[in-house]
């Protein structure tokens, strides 16, 4: 999709849930780093990937409660669709819906995809 739309820029967001108390001490309180950290070990084959294909991206991320960080940034900035998997690690639930991608879904304006 993205090779198709030569102008479209894409931005990766991972949420942490948590950072820990003894890896803020060991960064000496670099929260982002610590966040791109987490987020990079949770998207290192989604960021390969981009990089494999020579597609450029940017690397957003934020700490709390992932479905509300995503509808927050969401309504805060203008993007024209929301890519989102149907699923995370939780894949036992016979539910068709995580509750990240359920919430994102139902609070935001902008159309969403969601990748089964
Ligand atoms: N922490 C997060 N940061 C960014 N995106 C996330 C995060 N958690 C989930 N998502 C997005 O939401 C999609 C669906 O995951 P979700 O967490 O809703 O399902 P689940 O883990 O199976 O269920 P649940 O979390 O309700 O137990 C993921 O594929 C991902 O795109
Ligand atoms: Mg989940």
């Amino acid at each position: 999709l993205i090779r198709h739309l030569p102008d479209a820029k894409v931005t990766l967001f991972h949420v942490s849930t948590s950072v820990g108390r003894v890896n803020l001490l060991k960064s000496k309180f670099n929260v982002k780093s610590l966040l791109e950290e987490d987020a990079h070990q949770a998207i290192i084959r989604t960021e390969y990937k981009f990089k494999q294909e020579g597609l450029p991206f940017d690397l957003d991320v934020a700490l709390g409660d992932p479905a509300e960080e995503i509808v927050r940034k969401a309504k805060r900035e203008a993007y024209d669709l929301i890519i989102i998997g149907s699923r995370g690690l939780t894949v036992f639930k016979e539910l068709l819906l995580g509750s990240v991608s359920q919430r994102v879904v139902h609070e935001v304006k902008c159309p969403v995809m969601i990748v089964k």
